[in-house]
């Protein structure tokens, strides 16, 4: 879901540099060939990302949730020469369009996409992270939060992604909702977390940004 009025977010979109060939086709292709296209971040979000990236210029990034590889790549061109980003999605049928766009995008040998339950798979990588993107189930996002804390660098980033869930967060929470719930609990939980700075975009569908302090 988009937050802005549809005239103010395609004035945004007409003044945000224009998709490169790779990210148009990805964008295409997701929504002719994948189920559930509005998953991918899209243009506008995309190249915030490639700016966040581009700014932190990170060595190790994590991305939990690849989809069909939009953000990896947007993130992944922001890596520090000879750094990598590590992706992670549950979903096999993803893993030859996702790569396939990554190749196309000149990133195969700084990007590595492993395939499973993050949750399980979190653990198994020992790196320190400058950034982590958080997009998957959001059930999760408080486990993927203390998951992956002690191994995000001092001065490090957390972005996670949909935390304003299409509005849900600010209406009367029904608590079989577990999504709904983890979200707002989550909101709550970085507010008050001393470690951390924190700031909510209303980008999108919201973008919480955590630095570790
Ligand atoms: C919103 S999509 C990611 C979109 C992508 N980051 C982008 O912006 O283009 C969420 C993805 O998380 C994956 N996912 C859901 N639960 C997961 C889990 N437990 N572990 C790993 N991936 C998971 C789904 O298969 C799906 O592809």
């Amino acid at each position: 879901m988009d937050f802005l009025p549809k005239e103010i977010n395609d004035y945004c979109t007409l003044y945000t540099q224009k998709e490169d060939d790779v990210l148009y086709r990805l964008h295409r292709e997701t929504h002719q060939k994948i189920l559930r296209p509005r998953m991918l971040s899209g243009h506008l979000q995309g190249q915030l990302l490639t700016f966040f990236s581009k700014m932190i210029q990170p060595e190790y990034i994590l991305e939990i949730g690849t989809y069909t590889g939009y953000s990896a790549i947007c993130l992944a061109r922001g890596l520090k020469k000879g750094g990598k980003l590590y992706t992670i999605d549950v979903n096999e049928e993803l893993e030859d369009f996702a790569l396939s766009f990554i190749e196309k995008a000149g990133l195969k040998e700084c990007v590595e996409m492993h395939v499973g339950d993050a949750t399980k798979v979190v653990p198994s990588l020992k790196r320190k992270w400058d950034l982590v993107f958080i997009d998957a189930d959001k059930e999760n996002y408080i486990n993927y939060y203390n998951l992956v804390f002690d191994s995000v660098k001092k001065g490090g980033f957390l972005i996670f992604d949909n935390v304003l869930w299409s509005g849900k967060v600010t209406q009367k929470v029904d608590l079989k909702d577990r999504e709904t719930v983890t979200l707002v609990d989550l909101a709550k939980l970085l507010q008050e977390d001393e470690r951390v700075e924190n700031v909510l975009l209303p980008v999108r569908d919201g973008l919480f940004m955590v630095r570790k302090k």
